[in-house]
């Protein structure tokens, strides 16, 4: 008898990828699904993965990707809107029409990845379409599992690259005077509350805030990453309004490094908040920022 699949749709991406290997690693067959889905390079022969070609906005593709699936998991992404895709189209039509395909399969596991921070009210589109996406989806399912990290971390990820290279400037300038708390979380922490929660025997809480084990301001965060890589630069605080004007300059570049979005986002907390499910109802310790920084950055010279 064929066993059931874990359907992951954005399989390839920082998240999605971590989460494929604690899955295949767990031994739970897995489908990795991506519009360009690519074999991992760990992969052996006899694991137990295949990959499948979707774009998560096409209903009837999503249909076929989810044949034999007991558990389905939202990894993709969209930090740029354009204009073939909009945030509207895929953090909220895409997102709730999975759920509605895997409600109607009877798929009873379904984890969508959201964000802290999350709120319909945001001056920031993509919040608001990440918000009322979390809504659509728990419409169209309403025991899905909504999961919102802070931001992650990891080898080979953004956010510590990009930190990394602003301690390569003379002088490093900080969002506001820096002092927004962020509590960063390892990617193999976020990949295995996933594990758990499409697992079938998954805890009875449907919306969790994943944090790692230090709440850090933004300029602690440099700090770190300076002392790590012996480096010592003095950060000068540069209004929001600034940043505003950069990310609407940038804004004319296909890809702009920074995005208005990012500013607003920068502009509040990224903690767990109170109340909502977390790592500990999980049986998860996560690992600190500071502990794991030499895994995820090069070697100081
Ligand atoms: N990274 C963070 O720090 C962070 C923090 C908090 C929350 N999150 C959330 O975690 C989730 C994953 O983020 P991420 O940073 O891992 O994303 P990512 O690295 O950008 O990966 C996105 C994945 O989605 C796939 N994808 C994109 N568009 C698709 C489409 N139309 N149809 C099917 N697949 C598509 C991509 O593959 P193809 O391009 O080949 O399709 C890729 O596998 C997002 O919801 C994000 O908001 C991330």
């Amino acid at each position: 008898m064929t066993r059931p699949v874990t359907v992951v749709f954005g399989g390839t991406g920082f998240v999605g990828a971590q989460l494929i290997r604690e899955l295949v690693e767990s031994g739970r067959p897995t489908r990795l699904v991506a519009r360009r889905p690519e074999w991992p390079a760990w992969v052996e022969e006899g694991d137990p993965l295949t990959l499948f070609t979707a774009d998560i906005r096409d209903a009837d593709q999503i249909t076929e990707a989810l044949a034999g699936a007991d558990a389905v998991v939202n990894a993709t992404s969209l930090y740029v809107a354009s204009r073939q895709v909009s945030f509207e189209d895929m953090h909220v039509t895409a997102a709730a029409e999975l759920a509605r395909q895997a409600h109607q399969a009877g798929i009873e596991r379904f984890v969508q990845l959201s964000g802290i921070g999350t709120r319909l009210d945001s001056r920031s589109a993509y919040v608001r379409a990440r918000a009322r996406g979390e809504s659509a989806v728990l419409d169209a399912m309403p025991k899905a599992t909504i999961v919102r990290p802070s931001v992650i971390f990891g080898p080979d990820d953004a956010f510590l690259a990009n930190l990394t290279a602003l301690t390569r400037l003379p002088v490093i300038p900080l969002f506001g005077r820096g002092t927004q708390r962020l509590q960063p979380v390892h990617v193999v922490d976020v990949a295995r509350a996933i594990v758990t929660l499409t697992a079938r025997h998954r805890p009875r809480r449907y919306f969790f805030e994943l944090g790692g084990a230090d709440a850090l301001d933004y300029r602690e965060v440099l700090q770190l990453i300076m002392h790590h890589l012996g480096r010592q630069r003095p950060m000068v605080p540069i209004p929001f309004a600034v940043w505003h004007a950069v990310a609407l300059g940038l804004g004319i570049l296909p890809a702009p490094p920074l995005t208005r979005d990012q500013v607003i986002l920068m502009q509040g907390d990224n903690r767990v908040t109170e109340g909502v499910g977390t790592f500990e109802d999980l049986g998860i310790r996560p690992r600190a920022l500071r502990d794991s920084l030499p895994d995820c950055l090069p070697h100081p010279r």
